[in-house]
């Protein structure tokens, strides 16, 4: 019984909801426990945000779950996310197909370990009919890189004679982003009381709802989420039209 959840509107929803997933490490410090401590701890908080979609029918939920910049991080802590990643990938492949969820990857992943790329490409292939939902895990990823490789595949093309420069606009594009099969971002989420977008679907979040919460990721709750869909739901997406246009429409 959630009475937060009561108040969401399901004619209004996000098609596409993405969080950074930030504060592992001050929770494990808070505690005084080591930041590994605050990624196994961040899996509970993992399951609430999915969850929380799944019940409510958000069609899509992306997580940055690990970033091209964070390869640069000490390598123990690089290493038990990577064993974190493929254990909970083992344990939680079957819940996430019983849920009809269809799992993507977006992001750098030759750089994963093969034994993190080959648990990712199993449970992508195990949930490629799933259509209730999907899940997307951005991972090595960052979005200045994908946006120069889509610059330089795009090129490419024109070289090759496939594409036209004319014909380059918003919609071709987005077709060369790894992104190219989902809508665009409607409400971006960050936790920790960061104020920063850490090399994120820069592109994707053009028109986005952006919330910045006081909350570290592990203690994420489903209530939480339900919350930033009704303050979501309050808000009046303009796209550059005045509040008068937007009413007629
Ligand atoms: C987010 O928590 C998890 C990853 C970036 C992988 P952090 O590990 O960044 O935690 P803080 O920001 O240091 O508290
Ligand atoms: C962003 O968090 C990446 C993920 C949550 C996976 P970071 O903790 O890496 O971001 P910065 O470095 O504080 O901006
Ligand atoms: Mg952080």
């Amino acid at each position: 019984m959630s009475l937060i959840k009561d108040k969401i509107n399901s004619e209004n929803l996000p098609k596409h909801v993405a969080i950074i997933m930030d504060g592992n490490g001050r929770w494990a410090k808070s505690r005084g426990e080591k930041r590994t401590f605050g990624h196994k701890n961040a899996i509970d908080a993992v399951r609430n945000a999915i969850n929380a979609c799944n019940e409510i029918n958000i069609p899509y939920l992306t997580l940055y779950t690990f970033s091209s910049e964070n390869w640069n991080r000490p390598p123990e802590e690089v290493n038990a996310l990577m064993s974190l990643l493929v254990e909970t990938l083992l344990l939680e492949a079957d819940e996430i197909f019983s849920k009809g969820l269809r799992m993507h990857v977006i992001g750098n992943i030759e750089k994963l370990p093969p034994l993190v790329k080959e648990q990712l490409l199993r449970v992508v292939e195990l949930t490629k009919d799933n259509i209730k939902g999907n899940l997307v895990l951005a991972l090595s990823y960052g979005s200045q890189n994908e946006i120069l490789n889509a610059v330089k595949n795009i090129s490419v093309d024109v070289k090759e004679g496939k594409v036209d420069i004319d014909s380059i606009d918003q919609k071709l594009f987005e077709s060369y982003l790894y992104t190219k099969d989902f809508p665009p971002v409607d409400l971006l989420i960050r936790t920790s009381g960061e104020i920063r977008i850490s090399n994120f679907l820069l592109w994707q979040i053009a028109y986005a709802e952006l919330q910045f919460l006081d909350v570290l990721w592990p203690d994420f709750t489903k209530d939480i989420f339900f919350q930033c869909i009704v303050d979501y739901q309050n808000k009046e997406r303009r796209y550059g039209l005045t509040g008068d246009q937007i009413k007629i429409q």
